[in-house]
């Protein structure tokens, strides 16, 4: 039988690792808890087609419409059609969703920039948790032997530049375990920035594990920030089905103020609505906005959204009376390792899956509640095709077909040391503070460049001496750095990527901007 390594435990890593338990030798490694992940937190759900007034069709062509003309159109199309068959598998790995009063279908949500009400989920907004819950008891079931508080600091390759191992470090020290293949499946890298949604294990590991493996990452300048987070620390996220449901945003002045921006209103694409909200807040002296669903009742809230009634509740909030402050905050990275539509990367016998991977699906801005999906499918294609062979094109398929706006390469920065002139050792929340400040919502050529300047002084802890969290700031320091690159390199606004000296989007960038690794 041949060995699989799966790294990451959200609903990415989980379905490869039960999947795969059939036909391979499974060896699945967590750096946390198996329940630790993304996906536990996800509140909205999980779209996909199930009703019979809705197609696929208007599937495809709302994730296309919220992309900025710049998804990759194949990769869309498989999200959408297997979509269905894979909320089954859902369903028999014990998810129950949610069903209407009648009890007789799924009770559906409608949720930004979707045509329809296409949005299953569990728990009310426990979507996330019921999902992991779930592939965590079936993978306990299965014969995966199962690393938790285990980190991936780098994969081994073989000589032909193929991947034979990972390198783990565990409380017992660093050891490799050999294997034929490794599926990424190690979520984002919300940490990127000082304001995010996600929780604290989203330290973009697998992504710069697999840039140091010298993989091709592509798309990485697409940040999602999510409209509508608590403005309390933590930025506890407030569900985009919340104005699914009917609520609206309100400046200080109590008047809404997205009608005028987009026709969708409160239900635009998210980037619009994220920028929609700062722009409010700059002419409001950084004040929150406010979300009122006071209209929809206390009573309803608390059935429909239970864990954000709780949530808001401690901290003194009463939602179903009084509008609460939001504010936008880091939620979903649109870039990453670049594959093909079966999850395959550049580098032989590794493959990317869930939001540490890039197949073009989301373009410029990803379509709420797809990234479950995206997990799931994408997951189960990359198992499925495990044992053929390894074809010689993979990424590279899309790029021929969209064409390539600019190659990049640059220098491992978590290899720079001070001899190299790198005068200070990353510091987390400097690093966050400089992205959010710098590298968020809006950018332009001064602060990116800024950015690159002081990046460029920063070098990871020495490897002797480092803990954890060192070799999670040693990531981060090589993705704020790709994120700022491909920032600059991308004159025009699109999507999650907005230059304010360059505010239009130019339709002869439509193309993807890569990042590599320079050969040392
Ligand atoms: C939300 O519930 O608003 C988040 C869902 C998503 O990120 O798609």
């Amino acid at each position: 039988m041949k060995k699989l390594v799966v790294i990451g435990s959200g609903i990415a890593g989980l379905v490869a690792a039960v999947e795969a338990s059939r036909t391979h030798e499974v060896v699945l490694v967590t750096k946390s808890v198996l329940a630790e992940s993304n996906t536990h937190y996800a509140q909205g759900g999980i779209a996909a087609v199930t009703s019979s007034d809705d197609t696929i069709g208007e599937h495809v062509a709302d994730t296309l419409a919220a992309g900025a003309d710049y998804c990759y159109e194949p990769a869309v199309r498989v999200l959408c059609e297997d979509g269905p068959a894979r909320i089954n598998d859902l369903v028999n790995f014990g998810v129950e969703f949610d069903r209407n009063p009648a009890g007789d279908d799924w009770a559906l949500g409608l949720e930004a920039a979707h045509s329809h009400a296409r949005i299953l989920h569990a728990g009310g907004d426990t979507t996330g948790a019921d999902i992991s819950n779930a592939l965590v008891r079936a993978v306990r079931q299965v014969a995966a032997d199962i690393h938790e508080h285990t980190f991936v600091s780098d994969l081994v390759l073989g000589s032909a530049g193929q991947v034979i191992g990972v390198e783990l470090i565990d409380a017992s020290g660093k050891h490799v375990v050999e294997c034929d293949a490794v599926i990424l499946a190690s979520g984002g890298a919300g940490q990127l920035y000082r304001h995010t949604t996600n929780p604290a294990v989203t330290t973009g590991d697998g992504v710069a594990a697999a840039f140091r493996a010298g993989a091709e990452l592509a798309d990485v300048e697409f940040y999602q920030f999510h409209p509508t987070a608590l403005a309390v620390p933590g930025s506890f996220l407030i569900s985009e089905a919340v104005r699914g449901e009917g609520a609206v945003l309100l400046n200080r002045r109590g008047e809404r103020f997205m009608a005028a921006q987009h026709p969708l209103a409160e239900l635009a694409p998210r980037d619009i609505v994220a920028r929609g909200i700062q722009a409010e807040m700059l002419a409001q002296g950084g004040q929150p906005v406010l979300l009122d669903a006071s209209a929809l009742g206390g009573e309803f809230l608390t059935r429909r959204f239970p864990s954000i009634t709780a949530a808001t509740r401690s901290y003194g909030l009463d939602w179903g009376r009084n509008p609460i402050p939001v504010t936008p905050a880091a939620h979903y990275w649109m870039g990453g390792v670049a594959t093909d539509i079966w999850g395959r990367t550049s580098v032989p016998g590794l493959y990317a899956v869930g939001e540490v991977a890039c197949t073009g699906a989301h373009g410029a801005n990803r379509l709420a509640s797809n990234s479950l999906l995206e997990s799931i499918v994408f997951s189960h294609r990359a198992v499925s095709v495990l044992d053929e062979p390894w074809p010689t094109e993979t990424s590279r398929v899309r790029f021929a077909e969209q064409g390539i706006l600019a190659e990049i390469e640059i220098e491992d920065p978590s290899a720079r040391t001070s001899a190299q002139g790198a005068t200070a050792v990353v510091d987390r929340v400097e690093l966050q503070t400089l992205m959010w400040d710098n590298v968020g919502l809006a950018r332009t050529s001064d602060l990116l460049e800024a950015t690159r300047r002081e990046l460029s002084r920063w070098r990871p802890a020495a490897e002797e001496n480092r803990l954890f969290t060192d070799w999670e700031d040693a990531n981060l320091l090589v993705l704020a750095t790709a994120v700022t690159e491909a920032a600059i390199a991308r004159t025009e606004s699109r999507g999650g990527h907005y230059r304010l000296d360059y505010p239009t989007t130019n339709p002869t960038m439509a193309k993807p901007i890569t990042i590599v690794r320079k050969a040392r």
